[in-house]
């Protein structure tokens, strides 16, 4: 691949239409919005969205989000078959915000974007650049997170740089991201609507609305060999740094005991606030115990400062509690460890 340069754009009025110009003549901007960073094209140009790919490292057959700046652009850009009902309740609920709903595509959709399903994912971000973005550019924007393939999702605009520099035009500097983890996704294309990644908007939160939602088994458990995933993204090792993350599963204080018994300058903890004082290895915490919108909050964070440290080998965490935004955190966390789970509890 050819190395570009890639601009850095402030936040000012000018550079959201820098952005958009980049964007409306086929290029790649890094965008900020209150999940992680996204990396957009436009979602109608099939070539431009193939560059994201390259870009990124990803596999083809993991198909993007469309984001949009209106309830409306749906119909406007003619990008589904079909409205259900249910999303049109979750928009009303929940949108602009971190949900991403899955419907019946059109046939304007690219292949590129719906890796060959009949499907497509939507998206109204609430970021105020994000929308002033696509408002600009005036086409639905196709963006993954604007990481490596497989690394941790960034959420800043220095760690799209950490990544992408010299891959895309530009980065646009909307802050850091108030979430810090990608979109709740739910398909309402099955019988019963079903999440196929938690994040912000909880599954709670979505029973609140539509009554009856499962959660895809892929969620919170590692798919057989051979099985198919429902979403194509939750079947990779993701999120990970170059340290092996290592999940306890064990009792507060047995969590301790035991990392304290591997201590060594290799070995890093990821926890809470309440075990710094007692931790004997580097700690890089998440946040207070039960505040798990602050673990969601900080996870990508500290994972990429684990691997900025250079040393660091091994890191131990716990293995999270499911409640709420808690559930986002775990299924991000098990996909970074690989699904190595230790049970002290069994031994
Ligand atoms: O918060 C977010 O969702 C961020 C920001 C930038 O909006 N985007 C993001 O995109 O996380 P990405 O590509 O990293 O994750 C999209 C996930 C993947 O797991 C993908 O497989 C799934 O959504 N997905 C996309 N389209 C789908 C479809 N039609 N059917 C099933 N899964 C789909
Ligand atoms: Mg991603």
């Amino acid at each position: 691949m050819k190395a570009l340069e890639t601009q850095f754009l402030t936040n000012t009025p000018q550079n959201i239409n820098t952005a958009a110009e980049i964007l409306k003549s086929g290029g790649l901007v890094g965008i900020p919005t209150e999940t992680v960073y996204g990396l957009a094209a436009n979602a109608l140009n099939g070539s431009a969205v193939a560059k994201i790919f390259a870009a990124k490292g990803r596999p083809m057959d993991n198909p993007l989000i469309v984001h949009i700046a209106d309830f409306d652009d749906i119909k406007r850009f003619g990008l589904v078959s079909e409205i259900p009902d249910s999303a049109k309740k979750l928009a009303k609920a929940f949108w602009p915000g971190p949900l991403t709903m899955i419907m019946k595509k059109s046939d304007i959709i690219p292949d590129e974007v719906s890796a060959g399903l009949d499907t497509v994912a939507i998206r109204f971000p609430s970021h105020p650049s994000a929308q002033a973005i696509i408002k600009a550019a005036d086409v639905p924007l196709a963006a993954p997170s604007a990481n490596l393939s497989g690394s941790p999702s960034p959420t800043t605009a220095n760690h799209v740089m950490n990544d992408m520099n010299g891959r895309i035009d530009a980065v646009f500097d909307g802050g850091a991201c108030s979430v810090g983890l990608e979109s709740t996704v739910i398909t309402l294309a099955a019988e019963v609507p079903r999440v196929l990644r938690p994040g912000g908007i909880t599954v709670e939160m979505l029973k609140s609305v539509l009554g009856e939602v499962e959660v895809d088994n892929a969620v919170l458990h590692k798919l057989d060999d051979g099985q198919k995933a429902a979403s194509p993204g939750m079947k990779y090792k993701h999120y990970a740094p170059k340290a092996n993350v290592i999940l306890l599963k064990c009792a507060d204080n047995e969590y301790i005991k035991y990392v304290n018994a591997h201590a060594d300058k290799s070995v890093a903890a990821l926890c809470c606030d309440e075990d710094i004082p007692e931790l004997n290895v580097k700690p890089y915490t998440l946040g207070r115990r039960n505040d798990y919108i602050s673990q969601a909050h900080n996870l990508f964070d500290e994972l990429r400062k684990i691997d900025k440290s250079g040393k660091i080998k091994t890191v131990y965490s716990r293995l999270p509690s499911t409640d709420g935004v808690g559930m986002a955190v775990y299924n991000r966390l098990i996909r970074a460890a690989g699904f190595e789970v230790i049970d002290l509890e069994k031994m």
